[in-house]
């Protein structure tokens, strides 16, 4: 999953070109740091209750079409050549979604044929995929088009949680799908996992843990379930329908994810991501590091070298401003080097790698940080500021705590 995709309201931030036009400054990034490509796929079968992204079910779409969608990338990759010149080498492609999953094979080869002479040899090329939308013949298609890593949507294992998220696959659908992307050749194999789920119990936690790290992946994301606003859940909560997620129960459940990656030989590289044998999202890692991405498709998210901009939400007005030769981008915002600052270290601090202590204003908190048990004092003395396990649990406040 991919946070940076949902900051902004449509309407934040200042204009946008119509070109779509980036300022010298911005542009002189592009050869110094690493660039990936987000694409955008907007179609949903049906909407789970918890999920806010930017999606719509066929009835929602006011006429575009789910089979125009690759046409509609692909001019919006024109622009992108027009606005950065010749497309800097690409090192990783993220297809989410939405569920990429309901579109065929082909339409991703489309869009890959027209910016192929831009991937590095070693590109990473990553598909989200829903368990209930796949067979081994369009996994094999996938793998063919040279989508190299896959990351499920499982979110639990036991029926009644999935139940209460929506969710429309049955806990075997998971299983028989990693099973055929492994047979179709995928190496990379992720899975996404929910916790905090009203009804959960621990026991169900562990449950969905074991079941999800005795299949053949190589990585998974457990991410708290956040009871985003405008959601049907949210409705369900405020209501007294159904409790909202505790955030004890939480933090237990997060070590309960810890102690059975370790069990299982993954270790966390970012607070809500593990790996075994040192696989890793590439492309989240280029978020991470602050480097720069395109993102293509409706409501997509860019950022090149301190200008950070979204397209407009909907498919059918995305895909129109593209049609007239114009950037859909909906707004933009040239970030300070506050804001620059404030955005490296809250997202470094959540690696393994940590935040460079030369990169504080005000390194004074750190020794009490340590103290308390939250930092790793050895890592200290190296010059890294790297969470400790309860540190991970207390990220947002290890962060307030350095920016005061
Ligand atoms: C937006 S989905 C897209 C992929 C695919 N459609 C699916 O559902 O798996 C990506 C991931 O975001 C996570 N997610 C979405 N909404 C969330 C929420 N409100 N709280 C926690 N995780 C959420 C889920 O784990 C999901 O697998
Ligand atoms: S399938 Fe994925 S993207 Fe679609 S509504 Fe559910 S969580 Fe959101």
């Amino acid at each position: 999953m991919v946070f940076t995709q949902r900051v902004p309201k449509e309407l934040a931030g200042e204009v946008a070109p119509l070109n779509g036009a980036l300022s010298e400054s911005a542009l002189a990034s592009l050869p110094v740091a690493d660039f990936g490509l987000y694409l955008h796929v907007p179609f949903c079968n049906v909407r789970c209750g918890y999920c806010d992204f930017n999606t719509y079910t066929s009835t929602e779409l006011r006429g575009f079409r789910r089979e125009d969608w690759a046409n509609s990338i692909g001019l919006e990759l024109d622009l992108a050549k027009r606005v950065i010149g010749d497309l800097p080498d690409i090192q990783t492609i993220f297809i989410g979604g939405g569920t990429p999953t309901l579109l065929p094979p082909g339409d991703f080869e489309k869009v890959f044929d027209n910016i192929e002479s831009a991937f590095t040899s070693d590109i990473e090329i990553t598909i989200e995929a829903n368990p209930d939308t796949v067979t081994k013949e369009s996994l094999s298609g996938y793998y063919k088009a040279g989508i190299n890593r896959i990351s499920f949507g499982m979110q639990s294992a036991v029926p009644s949680v999935l139940k209460v998220l929506d969710r429309t696959h049955d806990p075997k659908a998971v299983s028989q799908a990693v099973e055929l992307a492994a047979e179709v050749g995928f190496k990379n194999i992720s899975l996404d996992l929910i916790y905090g789920t009203p009804t959960e119990t621990d026991n169900d936690w562990t449950e969905s843990l074991l079941q999800a790290l005795s299949l053949p992946i190589n990585h998974f994301s457990a991410y708290s379930l956040i009871v985003e606003p405008g959601t049907k859940l949210h409705q369900q909560v405020k209501s007294g329908q159904v409790a909202p997620p505790d955030d004890d129960i939480s933090a237990n459940r997060y070590l309960i994810a810890e102690s059975q990656a370790l069990a299982h030989g993954f270790n966390w590289y970012e607070v809500s991501n593990w790996g075994k044998g040192g696989a890793r999202c590439r492309h989240n890692e280029i978020y991470w590091q602050s480097g720069n991405w395109w993102g293509a498709g409706p409501g997509a998210h860019s950022h090149v070298g301190g200008i950070r901009w979204w397209n407009k939400k909907h498919p059918a007005v995305w895909a129109q401003d593209l049609a007239s030769g114009d950037s859909p981008a909906a707004g933009r915002e040239v970030l300070t080097p506050d804001q620059l600052m404030f955005e490296a270290v809250m997202l470094s601090l959540r690696t393994i790698g940590g935040l460079a202590v030369s990169r504080l204003e005000n390194p004074n908190p750190l020794l009490g940080l340590a103290k308390d048990g939250l930092i790793d004092p050895k890592k200290l003395d190296q010059g890294h500021v790297v969470l400790t396990l309860e540190g991970r649990l207390l990220a947002d406040l290890v962060l307030r705590t350095l920016m005061k």
